[in-house]
């Protein structure tokens, strides 16, 4: 093991994905592993939190071991601990926390606390070559959608959020209204290849005048509208679109796949629209994808053609890296190092992030 290279042990544990890595540099992964937890959390369709945080107490020793022998390295190589320490669920978050400050006080290195949403902001650079900075970021997950200017890995100025829904949740309540399993991310995402985003022309809501907010509230009704029928609508109102209110069990795969598609088209369309609207107010020449719907194969293609269209450069985490992954945090970690950041053993875990 060469010891030049600046070696920084993560911890993730906001939600469903108990996850640690070690990583150099900031970006080359040394070793990293994913438990997740979906089998646990599918018959509810979707995250218990009292589930989730027994599981991370379950999975998290076997983690760290796993990532200290598969890397072959010391505890005393390591230039710090770096945790995911907000926003998410707080029994989860509780769970890392507590690991990464056991690790940091027996191992007697740095502890340095992460953002969670700014880590996904910097997922692209992990195993890839470092970002171009100012950057234009836009983050899409199940907890968040938001626009941010970063001026680095560490500094991120807040542009717009959701003012209801995350993305990630509209996709996940969509699968679960068309019967097709958790997480439904990648469900929409599969059914929607087999179907014709033209077919049903659901709301895109951009909200007033330049706004860089989002709402998926409204598209997530007219889904829900579309696929069981409007409540107390008189029958002789046209359906909106072929398979209109006949509930999931009564549609066939292609209308299934029509209003996968459909849907899936109007959340592209409306991330589209705004991340141009940010860069363009940013100026800045590089777009970041973060967060797991920047796994979304035609968000991803969406946001290509924009790039290309615009001149700027597009930076998308590699698939392991788009999902909840350890590896940013401890990318994100080694950027709080180099900029004298640390935490103490006092640092606390925060559901959520204010300002
Ligand atoms: O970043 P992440 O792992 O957890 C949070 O920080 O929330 O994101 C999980 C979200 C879920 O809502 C999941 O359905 C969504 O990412 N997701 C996708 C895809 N893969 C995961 N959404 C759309 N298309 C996908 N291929
Ligand atoms: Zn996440």
């Amino acid at each position: 093991m060469r010891t030049d290279r600046t070696l920084v042990f993560g911890v993730e544990t906001s939600c469903d994905e108990t996850s640690c890595a070690i990583v150099a540099d900031g970006r080359e992964v040394v070793a990293d592993t994913v438990a997740g937890q979906v089998d646990l959390h599918a018959r509810f369709g979707g995250v218990v939190p009292e589930i989730a945080s027994r599981a991370h107490i379950e999975a998290i020793n076997p983690a760290i071991e796993r990532v200290l022998s598969e890397s072959g390295v010391a505890p005393e190589d390591l230039a710090a601990v770096a945790v995911t320490h907000e926003p998410g669920l707080i029994g989860s978050l509780l769970v890392g926390l507590m690991a990464a400050k056991t690790l940091a006080w027996a191992w007697g290195k740095p502890l340095i606390g992460a953002n969670h949403v700014c880590a996904h902001a910097y997922a692209a650079a992990i195993d890839d070559e470092p970002i171009d900075y100012p950057a234009t970021a836009l983050i899409v997950s199940g907890g968040h959608t938001a626009l941010y200017r970063c001026e680095s890995p560490t500094e991120l100025e807040l542009l717009g959020s959701t003012i209801d829904d995350a993305a990630g949740e509209a996709f996940d309540k969509v699968a679960s209204m068309l019967n097709l399993g958790f997480p439904g991310g990648p469900a929409v995402d599969k059914a929607a290849r087999e179907g014709d985003p033209r077919a049903i022309d659901f709301p895109r809501s951009l909200l007033k005048g330049q706004s860089l907010d989002f709402s998926f509230s409204g598209l997530k009704t007219a889904v829900l509208y579309h696929v069981n029928g409007v409540p107390g609508a008189v029958r002789d109102v046209p359906p909106a679109g072929p398979g209109a209110g006949r509930c999931a069990e009564n549609m066939s795969p292609q209308e299934l796949g029509d209003v996968a598609a459909s849907f899936q088209q109007a959340v592209v369309d409306v991330l589209r629209i705004k991340l141009r609207r940010a860069a363009e107010q940013t100026g800045a020449r590089t777009l970041i994808l973060g967060g797991g719907v920047a796994a979304n194969t035609a968000l991803r293609e969406a946001l290509t053609e924009l790039a290309s269209k615009l001149g700027a450069t597009l930076r998308m985490p590699k698939m392991r890296y788009c999902l909840d992954n350890a590896a940013m945090i401890a990318g994100l970690g080694y950027h709080h190092l180099r900029a004298g950041r640390t935490d103490d053993l006092s640092l606390e875990a925060r559901a959520t992030v204010r300002g």
